[in-house]
């Protein structure tokens, strides 16, 4: 076994228990305390983090068309953001200093990511967003700012300096591609090294300045805006409802001003919009759907040569089957929703299909022809796979 390969597997047996990336803090104490509340630094959390993914592998991950990558660079104070996917000449040519390259959704492209992501998922699915891996050389970093959402930020290769202030004045820089805070003020420092966390609350003012070649690992957090909530919430109406009726004037009379709006036709207008109901089951519908929709550039690959059922469920007496990195996986009561798509499940299958989505695996052994058609089903379109969970 190469050096590499044995440090990955190393690394797979790493131990990933929350009290561990929690410093020894219980989670009901960290999320009690901390969540959403301070932030937190544990000291070697995952000692030795970080031979995964180097400048190298990173680069060749920013070259994939279904990665979101991000170049930022700042060159004579000025600030320079682009999007990948990137030409791996490009990236080779960087100058040593002054920029920084993010790949996010790395839990969707290694697999050791998908399982570093759902470490954390003492926090609901729902909540959970991706894993983003930055590269900078000496000095490079994207600048001071905050974020919206909650964030833990593990050092892999190299050290990195973080500044962090719990500043009100969250006025940013005019004009610059990236969100720049105007008026940093730093309250703590520290140097990070590979293994450390910080955890950050959302709006939590940061900078992390690279020390040397430096790679960050960020754990991060969705949380719907009620904005969007709204947008999206009208949009699943309008797909899902079918309203019968038509307005109809029998009793028009020539109006003096034709392009008056006629005052029937308002209240024709406001009593069918009046008439709209809806539930918490359409609501859970909604979330559920939206929550676990892929993002826009995941796409699923479906096997080429699919098992047959009977040699799929086969497989599966053996091997048990594990959740694609790409899947979402949600519940509510009996209602399942994979990755955009919604099932309402038997009694029966309940508790294997809870746990394949609270675990994303479920163990080999002979399951309900029911449960085996549904998850022979999610395997043809790639959502899951008869194949030993990895870790
Ligand atoms: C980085 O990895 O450079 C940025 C992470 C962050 O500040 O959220
Ligand atoms: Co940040």
């Amino acid at each position: 076994m190469s050096k590499r390969a044995a440090s990955r597997q190393g690394f797979c047996m790493r131990d990933f228990s929350l009290r561990r990336l929690l410093g020894g803090i219980p989670p009901s104490t960290f999320l009690a305390e901390y969540w959403q509340k301070r932030p937190l630094l544990v000291r070697q959390a995952l000692p030795g983090f970080g031979d995964w993914l180097d400048r190298d592998g990173l680069s060749a991950l920013a070259c994939r068309d279904d990665a979101e990558s991000r170049l930022v660079r700042h060159q004579r104070g000025r600030w320079r953001l682009d999007h990948g996917p990137f030409a791996r000449e490009e990236l080779d040519a960087l100058p040593a200093r002054g920029w920084s390259l993010l790949v996010s959704g790395v839990n969707h492209l290694l697999p050791e990511g998908d399982r570093l992501l759902h470490a954390f998922d003492f926090v609901p699915h729902a909540r959970l967003d991706d894993l983003m891996v930055s590269f900078a050389p000496d000095g490079g970093g994207v600048g001071p700012h905050f974020d919206s959402y909650d964030v833990f930020l593990i050092q892999g290769l190299g050290r990195r300096r973080w500044e962090i202030g719990g500043q009100d004045d969250l006025a940013l820089v005019e004009g610059a591609p990236l969100r720049i805070l105007r008026n940093f003020r730093a309250e703590q420092s520290w140097e990070l090294e590979p293994g450390d966390i910080l955890y950050l609350p959302p709006r939590f003012a940061h900078n992390g300045v690279a020390l040397g070649d430096c790679m960050t690992w960020s754990v991060g957090f969705r949380a719907p805006k009620a904005q969007e909530i709204v947008g999206e919430f009208l949009n699943h109406l309008q797909d899902t409802l079918d309203i019968p009726g038509m307005y109809a004037d029998p009793a028009l009379r020539q109006p003096r001003h034709p392009a008056r709006l006629p005052d029937e036709l308002v209240d024709w207008a406001a009593g069918v919009v009046d008439s709209l109901r809806w539930g918490r089951a359409d609501i859970v519908d909604f979330l559920g759907r939206y929550l676990s929709e892929p993002k826009a550039h995941v796409f699923f690959e479906p096997p080429t040569r699919p098992l047959s059922p009977a040699t799929f469920a086969r497989r599966v007496a053996v091997t048990g089957v594990a959740l694609d990195a790409r899947s979402r996986c949600l519940f509510s009561v009996r209602t399942f929703f994979m990755n955009g798509e919604r099932v309402e499940a038997a009694p029966a299958l309940l508790p294997a299909l809870r746990q394949l989505a609270d675990h994303r695996r479920l163990p080999p052994g002979e399951y309900a022809q029911s449960l085996l058609a549904l998850l022979h089903a999610w395997y043809a379109a790639g959502y899951l796979r008869a194949t030993p969970a990895h870790g």
